[in-house]
């Protein structure tokens, strides 16, 4: 079961064993990634045998000894930004149920934009191409906690007093993943105490990372069996 306690666990992994997934969890991670395809209506897709595609030159943020990754592939024409962010935020929103379904089967991952994309063996269609991947396999550790930014500069409330169930969908969206640890995200909880909205800049990865933060924040918030909804729907 997928629960604020496996958001706590989860934490990039960019050491993995060198080791392809068991038979049995590529099969069960391929399944969950089939029906959120599904359900999404984006193209998602499990890549094993695939180590090349982390194969760049950096100086940090390099994946070793990963074999399989989740690839994401969108429509290659260049949309307006507006079009990007949209497709972008139901990426992270899908992408992060993928992680944390993988960190419940006790796998690790690493969501990856620095990679190279053209040596995914995704099937990549003409006109088509993959926007991102998440690195998934058995880490060397369970990675570490990192740096996060106060959930006062990420937060604010305009009613009263921030109920509970605020305080504890926060601390899961502060746990969120996002592109260089950047947190570029608002969450506001409205005068109705119940009514939530979420900002971020479009640019760049920002609308994948308020996906990612949208998924966290709302496991928390469910959870507790919290009466709220957010202000605008994907
Ligand atoms: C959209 C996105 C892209 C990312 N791309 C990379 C990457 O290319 N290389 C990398 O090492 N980490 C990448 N990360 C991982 C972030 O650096 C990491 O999530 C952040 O530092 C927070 O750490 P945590 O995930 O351990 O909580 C990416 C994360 C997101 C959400």
């Amino acid at each position: 079961m997928i629960t604020v306690e496996t958001i706590r666990e989860r934490h990039s992994v960019r050491e993995y064993d060198g080791k392809p997934l068991d038979q049995a969890e590529f099969d069960a991670l391929g399944a969950v990634v089939e029906e959120y395809a599904r359900e999404s209506g984006l193209d998602i897709q499990l890549v094993g045998n695939n180590p090349e595609v982390f194969n760049v030159i950096a100086r940090f943020g390099l994946i070793r000894g990963c074999r399989t990754h989740v690839a994401f592939v969108v429509d290659g024409a260049k949309a307006a930004d507006a079009t990007r962010a949209a497709v972008d935020e139901v990426i992270g929103y899908w992408g992060q149920k993928i992680v944390l379904a993988a960190q419940d089967m006790g796998l690790n991952t690493c969501w990856c934009a620095l990679c190279s994309r053209k040596k995914s063996r995704a099937v990549v269609a003409l006109g088509k191409k993959v926007r991102l991947v998440i690195a998934v396999g058995h880490g060397k550790t369970q990675g570490f906690p990192r740096k996060t930014k106060s959930v006062g500069a990420l937060s604010s409330v305009e009613c009263a007093k921030a109920p509970a169930w605020f305080a504890a969908a926060m601390e899961a969206a502060q746990l969120a993943p996002t592109a260089m640890n950047n947190q570029n995200f608002k969450i506001t909880l409205l005068s109705d105490g119940r009514t939530v909205r979420i900002d971020a800049p479009q640019s760049g990865l920002n609308a994948i990372d308020q996906g990612i933060v949208r998924r966290n924040f709302e496991i928390a918030a469910n959870e507790i069996g919290a009466d709220w909804r957010w202000e605008r729907d994907m």
